[in-house]
């Protein structure tokens, strides 16, 4: 792999701010290291799993390569110097505790055999098990997007509640962009960033559609 000094950006970077969201479609790589230090991060990586996606009962999904593999240290690395904390989902695949830090384990009752019942990530802070129980099975009875990854914006409130103090967030894997839903919802500062071009429409039009949400209700 390249250091990040002889990185190539792949494509052109596209960058839109949305109230108080900024968000870039870029590879995480290329703007890490020189965006600001956040307070929190909140992420789901690919985990590294490769992906066939139950999209609905016996559907089978579109193949994705960006899940071949789970990021580099590199990115873990970064992710720690730029934020005070981080909740990193996936933590079971890529390792990522930290020292100082427990986890939060989300029971989604999956009825399917082959797919996790639940998934870790690892907290940098409060050394304990926390659980939370939400209903999710990526059919298309809770899927509100057609990202294949997609979870639910209730999840990610919750991990900004959870976190032990306040300021902006950081998702730099956005995919449908529930961390910057959420983070729009709850009146937070957010960065995020994510690499493809469908999912980075998809999070503009979702964190837009979550302020006007938001306008409604404290108009
Ligand atoms: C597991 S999904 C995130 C799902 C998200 N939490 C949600 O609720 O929709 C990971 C996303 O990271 C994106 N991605 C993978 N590698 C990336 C990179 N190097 N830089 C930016 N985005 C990347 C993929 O395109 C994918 O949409």
């Amino acid at each position: 792999m390249l250091l990040s000094s002889q990185r190539m950006f792949r494509f052109d970077m596209r960058k839109e701010i949305i109230e108080d969201c900024t968000v870039y479609l870029a590879d995480c790589m290329d703007v890490l290291p020189s965006i600001d230090p956040v307070y929190a991060v909140i992420t789901d990586p690919p985990f590294g799993v490769g992906n066939f996606i139950q999209t609905a009962g016996n559907i089978r999904g579109e193949a994705v390569s960006w899940n071949d593999s789970a990021p580099p240290k590199e990115v873990f690395d970064l992710l720690k110097s730029k934020s005070d904390h981080r909740i990193i989902w996936g933590a079971n695949y890529f390792n990522c505790f930290e020292e100082k830090g427990g986890a939060i384990i989300w029971i989604k009752n999956q009825p399917m055999p082959n797919f996790s019942k639940a998934e870790i990530a690892s907290c940098s802070f409060y050394k304990k098990t926390e659980i939370i129980n939400i209903t999710w099975t990526n059919f298309s009875n809770t899927k509100v997007t057609s990202h294949p990854c997609e979870r639910p914006v209730s999840l990610y409130q919750f991990c900004i509640n959870y976190l032990p103090g306040s300021g902006s967030i950081l998702d730099p894997f956005m995919g449908s962009g529930s961390v910057g839903v959420a983070c729009a919802l709850m009146r937070k500062s957010f960065i995020g960033i994510e690499m493809e071009e469908k999912y980075f429409d998809m999070c503009c039009s979702r964190i837009e559609a979550a302020y006007k949400q938001n306008d409604l209700f404290y108009d």
